[in-house]
């Protein structure tokens, strides 16, 4: 009855563990949610002012919106203009309409392991075939790995700022020789860049989509980290070669995106949406020390991990082999929800990790939610 391809749609780990995880009273380093105290709130008299955006809009977004888009866009190197510019609802969507865009059975894709499984789920569901490179948490992919894998992809998917999960961020002379590669195999450029505003020890390199010369490429940001994931929106930028077709896809998958998202986007930045991230930066700084402070305290000869200097998550490597499954059920039990490592990986893993949200807790639920984790592994 049902299309060959729902036989590869895998039941998302992350939807349901956060369904456990919204229950009153678990503390939750599961999912990746902003804190709710920097979540954008504008006010209601604002609303007063979209009396407009009840009708149909554009399949590319609000004319306003794509400029203000494309001037972020160049202001981290990457030379475009409005017309290269698609508002998304959520940057998810551009997972989608990328996918289809590129994607049928057997196509190559290139993807780094440990890699935002959400992107893995929906590659699979078009028949991709992973070519996963392994990103160490402390040096990156190795470049020749890179580079064969690369020779055999026929589309190459990276998360280079606080990579999610690893929180990996690729450095600028990584980024430079990533793009001369990518360039030299002409191998379209996937480069989703979600996580970039939230830096907390300084700003992260330019794209790498910026520093190529000729492979096609698109790249994508979001507004759910900065402002709200409730508004639902995000953005690509792609060559102009790609651009007619990503419209056609988006337009077949829902239109355009919501209006009083967009007006409420445009006017966050026109008010400054940096003051505002400056804004939430130290609620988050405050609650990635205090998870680094409770995994020294509490499993600090158990497991192995760097802080990370950006995005939303620790990356927690085990030194001996743990069933992360098991721990998960039995911590979920405790109150705790947490997110087994091996979900992110296309193919078995060599070491047990977990990936910890630290947004979401405050410093004290980060603290008795690191103790009840460590007295289930002792
Ligand atoms: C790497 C990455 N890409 C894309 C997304 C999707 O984000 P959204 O649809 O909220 O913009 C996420 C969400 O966590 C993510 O981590």
């Amino acid at each position: 009855m049902f299309a060959k391809r729902i036989e590869r749609l895998t039941s998302s780990l992350v939807r349901d563990i956060l369904a456990a995880a919204s229950r009153p009273g678990v503390i939750s380093f599961a999912g990746g949610l902003p804190a709710e105290e920097a979540l954008y709130r504008p006010d209601p008299a604002q609303l007063q002012s979209l009396q407009h955006c009840w009708q149909y809009g554009q399949t590319e977004g609000e004319p306003q919106l794509r400029e203000a888009i494309a001037a972020e866009a160049r202001a981290l190197g990457i030379a475009c203009d409005a017309s290269q510019v698609l508002v998304l609802s959520g940057s998810q969507q551009g997972i989608d309409l990328v996918s289809k865009l590129f994607i049928e059975e057997g196509t190559r894709v290139l993807v780094e392991a440990p890699a935002y499984l959400a992107a893995v789920q929906s590659f699979r569901l078009f028949g991709a075939d992973f070519l996963p490179v392994t990103v160490d948490p402390v040096t990156g992919p190795d470049a020749q790995s890179f580079k064969s894998a690369l020779d055999s992809a026929q589309l190459a998917y990276l998360t280079p700022t606080f990579q999610n999960p690893s929180g990996y961020c690729y450095p600028a002379e990584q980024r430079e020789h990533i793009a001369a590669a990518v360039d030299a195999a002409g191998v379209p450029l996937f480069e989703d860049d979600p996580y970039r505003e939230l830096a907390f020890d300084g700003a992260a390199p330019q794209p790498i989509v910026g520093r190529l010369k000729n492979a096609p490429w698109v790249y994508q940001g979001s507004f759910s980290k900065t402002l709200a994931p409730g508004l639902r929106l995000g953005f690509l930028v792609a060559h102009p070669a790609l651009v007619p077709h990503l419209t056609r896809l988006k337009q077949a998958a829902d239109l355009h995106s919501n209006r009083l998202s967009q007006h409420l986007i445009l006017q966050a930045l026109q008010n400054g949406l940096h003051e505002h991230v400056a804004q939430i930066l130290p609620v988050y700084r405050e609650r990635r020390d205090a998870m680094a402070d409770a995994l020294t305290r509490h499993l600090g000869d158990l497991v192995s991990w760097q802080k990370p200097v950006g995005g939303l998550f620790f990356w927690v490597r085990f030194k001996q082999a743990v069933d992360t499954h098991a721990l998960m059920r039995r911590a979920l039990e405790a109150g705790v929800a947490i997110m087994p490592g091996d979900a992110f990986y296309t193919t078995t893993p060599e070491h047990s990790c977990l990936r910890l949200n630290f947004s979401h807790s405050s410093p004290a639920e980060i603290e008795e939610g690191m103790a009840r984790l460590a007295s289930l592994l002792r």
